[in-house]
């Protein structure tokens, strides 16, 4: 099974205006490695602008809610993520999650809200630092996509990103044994669940990837790309992981 490699900036609270050259060269960048597909997840403020100098790459949101429309004072929809420009949106991150209570079934919500929308996905799980020194990390993140990914969900339109709290903008990797091990049982639970389709579902890994790791990250079994923080700010950090999963 050939998986195209996908990866995706996630500029979290990051980004102005004056930003939006990044987004231009990051976009080239894309444009000159056309077998990876290559997305920024910028803020919602910029989508709209980021549509317009995004060159070869796709943009996309970093949450949607739940819910087409109606009473929720600072809530964005789907539909109006697609309508700014937006062609994917990140549902479950860590950061939504830890600041703001989001569940499992509130992250399954959004995955179909956001496909009914007609956006592609990427829905995230990964274990904390306590949850890891336990030795529990992979039943428990297995537990959390089981209950995140919503039924119907299908490899055309859905990715998951695997990324290891303890590693989100710490500098800290796990080993390459550890992604190893992660990937290959969130694989085989994809399989289980989805049957075939679930070969063909990329799995991402996130978590302190940069310019320097992204090439080792990208040669373990199963990693079909990478969900970049800190390092996708800057064409200097990023173009060097595009061209790693090239
Ligand atoms: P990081 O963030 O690359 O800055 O560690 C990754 C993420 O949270 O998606």
């Amino acid at each position: 099974m050939v998986r195209r490699k996908l990866v995706v900036g996630n500029w979290k609270m990051n980004g102005l205006r004056a930003h939006l050259p990044q987004v231009a060269a990051i976009g080239a960048e894309a444009a000159s490695h056309p077998q990876v597909e290559v997305g920024l997840c910028v803020p919602a403020t910029l989508i709209s602008m980021a549509a317009e100098a995004r060159g070869g790459a796709f943009i996309g949101g970093q949450d949607c809610h739940a819910k087409t429309s109606g009473a929720h004072t600072g809530c964005l929809s789907a539909q109006m993520l697609k309508e700014a420009g937006a062609t994917w949106a990140i549902v479950g991150h860590s950061e939504r999650r830890a600041d703001h209570g989001e569940t499992d079934a509130d992250v399954a919500s959004k995955a179909l809200a956001a496909h009914a929308a007609g956006l592609k996905v990427i829905l995230c799980v990964g274990e904390s630092l306590e949850i890891r020194d336990s030795g529990e990390a992979v039943p428990f993140v297995l537990a959390q996509l089981e209950a995140s990914l919503p039924e119907g969900a299908a490899a055309e339109w859905l990715s998951i990103a695997y990324e290891p709290v303890w590693c989100i903008g710490t500098g800290r990797i796990p080993t390459m044994d550890q992604i190893a091990e992660m990937h290959s049982a969130i694989r085989a639970a994809l399989i289980k669940r989805l049957g075939k389709d679930g070969n063909a579902m990329r799995i991402l890994y996130g978590g302190s990837v940069n310019a320097a790791n992204a090439a080792e990250v990208f040669t373990v079994a199963d990693v079909d790309g990478g969900l970049v923080g800190g390092a996708s700010l800057k064409v200097e950090s990023f173009g060097p992981i595009i061209a790693a999963a090239a």
